[in-house]
């Protein structure tokens, strides 16, 4: 029926009405570019509207939907996008953080969450997830992806799908997901945002592009193209990319919408002459939807009538997105989102609220924990200093939707205070300011810290400094909250560095200066429970870390999975320490390396074994190792397994992720963990830019982090 629905529709549409679907325009919200020209309503009145950005509400898009069906002659409702990232109302820990918990079913709550409230209240689409590989700390959209790995970046991409969009999207409670920036915007050099990339076909399909191709198999139905240049060509209008592999090798029968305007930008670009050449380009490379731009709107036509923008070519686009609204059921009901009861019971749920609790404890990654002075205990005096101690606004992170933050979203204070009741034994300073140089409440807080049996110092960016256009060269503390930390370290006292930020920031003084270091990210509206319970052991940390933590600025882009070079450096020890591949000033080496986080337990891994030490193409290599909780608490550790391919007909990282498991010990237990391999878990693009495993030998590491240690060897055999 839907094939049949479309084409007589299509058929009764003139070239101007089908070019109208591929129009996007802004309803007033966040803006992110130039300020498009006439008001989107008129657009609408004048029936040249397919789809609305930042619409929400149920009654807003009840109002905007019924002005477009007053207007359209055929009657083609319009489609509403906004960009829930990580919540819509209910605001859940930022992405990066997410990916921190290693288990994709928490992801995919989250989303599906999003996708209940969004949804009831008249959205139709969301534009996430964003799925790019990131592995500069310098660039700020870092804090909306998965990191730096790919494997975890699939298993997260198929989460956030299946959230979203459900397994039948065409129910009232799921949204449309969105693959995006497609491709490789997390690579701009410097870590600079829209700025140039420049890669290989094989990093490209290895590295960047297997997030993308889980999405569209876990049934991604849009995809967005990136602002970024790849080798000389936009992705905006890059042919390669859109056409040849998502459309071509991939199959993907959805949609694909620019980035803002991503379309004129082409011309910045020094890609194309002016909007008409812009738009002709990226439709013809196989963009489907121009968000914002106008440029469809304006010059498609003239292309077409000058026979350089064909008809099929335009059906082809105009099919895509009137199968979209069908399957969201648009055209039976094109108001079955906008339901102001649904919305009302359904916005900031109970259930809700709690999901995003339990979802920001699994995210936050103990980095430090000398002497075990964590977890605080409830007798002992606390002094809580620091900007963010007290902070409702930041905690729920860059890009929160709708999220209300002051008096809502819960801040440390108000999570220690439920704990511990109004007790006289805590208190609560900023001292400084995040960013600048005030120090009107330092020595107040300097007082109280002095008093207390232990400092906590909630510290970390401003919430903006992370996200879009939020590049940043110096990844240091902001301000001078690393100088009052310097105060601190003088009381003599323990102190605790509770972290929010959107990004690694570089910690190398506080690594060697303080005692305990809590990386929390952006924990969401019930940020401060999290990190209160978890402070005060009620949530015994298990996260992991989804990006490597830099040393310093020059080291970037750092990433576990490097090549080993002809001179490997091999650290302090090496006895050829100076034409070695390093630093003359800083260690090769991530400070806190991916993969990496403590627990108030400890683990311990032993009996590494293998089904066997030869397999053949197709055979299934069995591996399994013990782990056990070696400390004081019962905890969580994800078990994890690299790979290393020893000689390939290109060179091979120095290991990669191939499989994580979590699993809960209790004190004392153990338990044999298992994983699965096949020789197709070992394929890469080889010389002849194949996607295949080839013959040869092959180590496993397993443990706790990237830096695992325990290693079994195994040969891949014709
Ligand atoms: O979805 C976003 C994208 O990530 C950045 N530019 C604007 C889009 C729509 O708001």
């Amino acid at each position: 029926p839907k094939a049949e629905f479309v084409s007589e529709l299509m058929a009764k549409m003139t070239v101007d009405e089908k070019i109208y679907q591929l129009v996007q325009f802004s309803s007033d919200g966040t803006i992110t570019g130039p300020k498009q020209g006439e008001n989107y309503i008129t657009r609408i009145e004048q029936g040249k509207v397919g789809s609305v950005l930042n619409a929400y509400g149920a009654e807003n898009t009840r109002k905007i939907q019924e002005i477009n069906m007053k207007n359209s002659r055929l009657k083609i409702p319009l489609l509403f996008g906004f960009d829930v990232i990580h919540g819509y109302k209910t605001i859940f820990p930022i992405n990066l953080a997410m990916a921190s918990s290693f288990d994709p079913s928490a992801v995919e709550l989250a989303a599906k969450v999003a996708a209940a409230e969004a949804s009831s209240a008249g959205v139709h689409w969301t534009f996430a997830p964003m799925v790019d590989i990131a592995r500069d700390a310098r660039w700020g959209r870092i804090s909306e992806g998965s990191g730096e790995d790919t494997y975890l970046g699939i298993q997260m991409a198929k989460a956030n799908v299946r959230g979203f969009q459900g397994s039948d999207f065409s129910k009232a409670n799921t949204v449309l997901a969105c693959a995006k920036h497609f491709a490789a915007y997390g690579a701009a050099e410097s870590g600079r945002d829209y700025n140039t990339v420049d890669m290989s076909e094989r990093v490209l399909r290895e590295t960047y592009l297997p997030p993308f191709k889980a999405a569209t198999e876990a049934g991604v139905k849009t995809f967005m193209a990136s602002f970024n240049e790849i080798s000389g060509v936009p992705s905006t209008a890059n042919k390669h990319l859109l056409r040849n592999i998502l459309k071509g090798e991939w199959n993907f029968d959805g949609m694909v919408v620019s980035d803002y305007t991503g379309v004129n930008e082409m011309i910045a670009h020094g890609f194309a002459k002016n909007d008409q050449d812009a738009a002709q380009l990226a439709i013809n490379a196989g963009l489907d939807m121009d968000m914002v731009g106008a440029t469809f709107m304006t010059t498609l036509k003239k292309s077409y009538d000058e026979g350089k923008v064909s008809i099929e070519t335009i059906n082809d686009a105009c099919k895509r997105v009137l199968d979209v609204k069908y399957d969201l059921g648009l055209f039976e009901d094109p108001y079955r989102y906008s339901d102001a009861k649904r919305e009302k019971e359904t916005i900031y749920k109970p259930e809700f609220l709690e999901a995003s609790l339990e979802v920001a404890k699994k995210s936050i990654v103990l980095l430090k924990n000398d002497r075990n002075v964590l977890p605080l205990k409830k007798e002992q005096k606390i002094a809580f200093v620091g900007p963010l101690c007290e902070d409702d606004y930041h905690i729920i992170g860059s890009w929160a939707a709708l999220g209300d933050r002051q008096g809502y979203a819960v801040s440390v204070k108000e999570g220690v205070q439920k704990l511990l009741g109004n007790s006289a034994k805590v208190t609560f300073d900023k001292g400084v300011e995040i960013e600048g140089n005030k120090r009107d409440g330092l020595q107040q807080a300097l007082d109280n810290a002095k008093n207390a049996d232990v400092i906590v110092a909630v510290m970390g960016e401003l919430e903006n400094m992370s996200g879009e256009a939020a590049s940043r060269t110096n990844l240091d503390l902001p301000g001078i909250q690393k100088e009052f930390l310097m105060e601190l370290k003088k009381l003599g006292k323990p102190i605790v560095l509770v972290l929010m930020n959107g990004r690694p920031l570089t910690l190398s003084w506080e690594d060697q200066n303080i005692d305990a270091i809590l990386e929390t990210w952006w924990t969401g509206t019930r940020g401060g429970d999290a990190i209160a319970q978890t402070l005060f052991g009620q949530n015994n940390p298990s996260a992991k870390l989804p990006v490597s933590f830099p040393r310093n600025v020059g080291q970037l882009p750092l990433y576990y999975n490097a090549k080993n070079t002809g001179r490997p450096y091999l650290g302090p020890k090496d006895p050829e320490q100076r034409f070695k591949s390093r630093y003359l000033d800083v260690d090769n080496s991530a400070l806190y390396p991916f993969g990496y986080g403590l627990s108030y337990t400890t683990f311990a891994y032993s009996d590494l074994k293998l089904s066997s030490n030869k397999i053949g193409f197709g055979q299934k290599l069995a591996i399994s190792v013990t782990v056990s909780n070696t400390g004081n608490y019962d905890g969580v550790e994800t078990v994890q397994l690299y790979v290393k391919d020893e000689v390939g007909s290109v060179t091979r990282p120095v290991r990669e992720l191939k499989g994580f498991q979590k699993v809960a010990l209790k004190k004392g237990e153990k338990k044999t963990v298992s994983f699965e391999l096949t020789s197709d878990d070992l394929r890469f693009y080889g010389l002849d830019m194949k996607f295949s495993a080839e013959a040869g030998d092959f180590s496993v590491f397993v443990g706790g982090s990237s830096t695992a240690d325990l290693n079994a060897k195994f040969e891949l055999a014709e």
